[in-house]
C-alpha cells in the first residue's frame, strides 16, 4: 500500500532532475504493478470521455512558445502528460496540474538542452524540437530510439525543419538544431506521408518563423485542429489544418490563453470496443462525435446498436457480435485509425465468423495477438494482415501488455474471458487511460490493480 502511493506519487511529481527519475524509478519499479481482471460481468451504464493523450502533448510543447500563462482545461491525468511537464519544470517553465486542469507558464526559459533521460521517458517528447526551436531558434534533444511499435524513424522531421534554415547535426545520440540568426524561415514543404508527428513539430516551429510556410500532405488528424486551435488562441496566424495543405504565417511573439482540450476518440473507441464485447450497455459523454465516425462506422457494422446525438455516443450490444465483413485497413484520417486496431481486435475475437485486419502505418502493431491467442483467441498474423477467426469465449490467463493499445485490448478480451487474468507491465495502460480500473467498476466490471 505504502509502495503504491509512493509510486502514484511519483508518476504524478513534477521532478524533473533525471538523476532523481532513474533513482525513483528503481527504489518503486513503477512497472511491478499489475491488473487482476475477473471477466464474465456485463458491462453497463455511462463514462465521461477524458481529454486527449494525443492532444494534450503537443499542446503542452505548444506552451513553451507563449510568452505568458496557459491554462489548459480537460488535461488527463497520465504518466505521458506527467513526462511532458517534467521536460517543461526541465527548461524553467512552470506547470502545475489542479485536477484535470494544468497551468503552465513559460515566461522564463533557461535551458534548450532537454536531458536524454526526460526524452526517453515518452517517445512524443520529439515534439519539443520544434516548440523549442520556436521559442529560441536552438535546442539540443536526444534521438528517440525504436519503441514497441517498431523502428520509429523522424527523418521526414528532421527534412522539414532543414528546408527551414535550421543547421541540425546528430553527435553520439545527441540531435543538435539552430536556426541561422535565431529564427527558422517559411517554406514550402511536401510530407511524402501525412506524419502526425511531422506535421506538429513543422507547425511548432513555423507558428514563430519569418515568413510563411506551407505543408503539403499533411496530417488530417483531428488532433492536428485541435493543436491549431490552440495557437490560434494564442495568437498564431494559421489556415488549412483539418485538410491536408497547412499555410502558416509566423508571428513575433504569442501569448497565453485559456484552451480546453478535445476528448480523446481512442479511449472512447477502447471504452465502445470493451462495451460491445462484454453484451453491454454504454453512454460516452464528452465524446467527439464527428472525428469518432471512422471507427464508429466500422463497429456498427458489428451487429450493435450505435446511437450518437451532439457529444454522447450510446451504445447496446445484446447478442453475439457478427465479424466485419470488410477487410479493416488502418489508414491516416480520416480513415480506420491505428491505435483502434487492437481494442476492435480484441472485441472481433469473440464475434461469430472471420474478420481480417491490415495494419498499414506501423510495421510492429499486432504484438497483443499473442496475449489473445494465450487467451483462447484463433488470429493468425502474417506480415501486415491478421485473420481474427471469432471464437465463443477466452479464458483468463497471465499476460503482459505489450505497449498501450495493446495492453488496452487485452483487458477488454479478459473482461469477456472466462476465469480470471492476471496482467503485468500495466505502466503501457497508464500512459494513455486514466485510472482505467475505476471507469471499468463503474460499469460494473471486476478489475482491480495490485
Ligand atoms: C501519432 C500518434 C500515435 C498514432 C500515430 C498514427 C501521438 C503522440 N501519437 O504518432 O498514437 O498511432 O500518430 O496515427 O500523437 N514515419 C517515418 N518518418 C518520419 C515520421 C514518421 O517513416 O519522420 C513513419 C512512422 O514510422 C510510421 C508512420 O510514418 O510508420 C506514421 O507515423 P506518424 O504519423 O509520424 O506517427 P506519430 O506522430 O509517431
Amino acid at each position: 500500500m505504502k509502495n503504491s502511493l509512493l509510486r502514484t506519487a511519483w508518476a504524478q511529481s513534477n521532478i524533473s532532475s533525471p538523476y532523481s527519475i532513474i533513482y525513483i524509478k528503481m527504489l518503486w519499479g513503477d512497472e511491478m504493478q499489475k491488473f487482476i481482471i475477473n471477466g464474465g460481468r456485463r458491462l453497463r451504464g455511462e463514462l465521461a470521455l477524458q481529454g486527449s493523450k494525443n492532444s494534450s502533448l503537443p499542446i503542452m510543447a505548444a506552451a513553451l512558445l507563449c510568452k505568458g500563462e496557459c491554462t489548459l482545461h480537460s488535461c488527463p491525468r497520465l504518466t505521458d502528460v506527467y513526462a511532458a511537464s517534467r521536460i517543461l519544470n526541465w527548461v524553467g517553465c512552470k506547470c502545475s496540474f489542479s485536477d484535470n486542469t494544468a497551468v503552465i507558464s513559460s515566461e522564463f526559459i533557461g535551458r534548450t538542452e532537454i536531458s536524454e533521460c526526460l526524452m526517453r521517458e515518452m517517445r512524443s517528447s520529439i515534439i519539443f524540437m520544434g516548440a523549442m526551436l520556436g521559442r529560441a531558434g536552438e535546442c539540443v534533444v536526444s534521438v528517440p530510439g525504436g519503441c514497441e511499435l517498431g523502428p520509429r524513424p523522424i527523418d521526414m522531421h528532421l527534412a522539414a525543419l532543414r528546408k527551414m534554415g535550421v543547421d541540425i547535426r546528430e553527435s553520439g545520440g545527441s540531435i543538435i538544431c539552430k536556426a541561422a540568426g535565431g529564427r527558422a524561415k517559411g517554406a514550402r514543404i511536401s510530407l511524402a506521408f501525412p506524419s502526425v508527428g511531422a506535421t506538429e513539430n513543422i507547425i511548432l516551429c513555423a507558428v514563430t518563423a519569418d515568413g510563411e510556410t506551407v505543408v503539403n500532405n499533411a496530417a488530417r488528424e483531428p488532433e492536428i485542429c485541435d493543436l491549431c486551435g490552440f495557437l490560434r488562441a494564442c495568437g498564431a496566424d494559421i489556415k488549412g489544418d483539418g485538410g491536408s495543405r497547412i499555410t502558416v504565417n509566423g508571428k513575433k511573439q504569442l501569448h497565453g490563453c485559456e484552451y480546453t482540450i478535445m476528448p480523446d476518440r481512442i479511449v472512447g473507441a477502447t471504452y465502445l470496443s470493451m462495451a460491445a464485447a462484454a453484451k453491454g450497455e454504454l453512454i460516452l459523454t464528452n465524446a467527439c462525435v464527428p472525428e469518432m465516425e471512422p471507427f464508429l462506422s466500422v463497429l456498427e457494422q458489428t451487429g450493435c446498436s450505435v446511437y450518437t446525438s451532439d457529444n454522447k455516443i450510446y451504445l447496446r450490444s445484446g447478442a453475439r457480435l457478427t465479424a466485419v465483413k470488410e477487410r479493416i485497413r488502418t489508414m491516416p484520417h480520416p480513415g480506420f485509425p491505428t491505435d483502434a486496431q487492437a481494442v476492435l481486435m480484441a472485441a472481433l475475437s469473440v464475434a461469430d465468423g472471420t474478420s481480417i485486419f491490415e495494419e498499414n502505418i506501423f510495421d510492429c502493431r499486432y504484438r497483443h495477438a499473442e496475449a489473445l491467442i494465450k487467451m483462447g483467441a484463433d488470429i493468425d498474423v502474417l506480415g501486415k494482415v491478421a485473420v481474427v477467426r471469432g471464437v465463443s469465449s477466452l479464458r483468463g490467463a497471465s499476460v503482459e501488455a505489450t505497449d498501450l493499445r495493446g495492453g488496452a485490448a487485452m483487458v477488454i478480451a479478459a473482461l469477456c474471458a472466462e476465469g480470471t487474468t492476471e496482467m503485468t507491465r500495466i505502466c503501457h495502460i497508464d500512459r494513455g487511460y486514466e485510472k482505467m480500473e475505476e471507469a471499468v467498476r463503474m460499469l460494473g466490471g471486476d478489475m482491480r490493480r495490485a
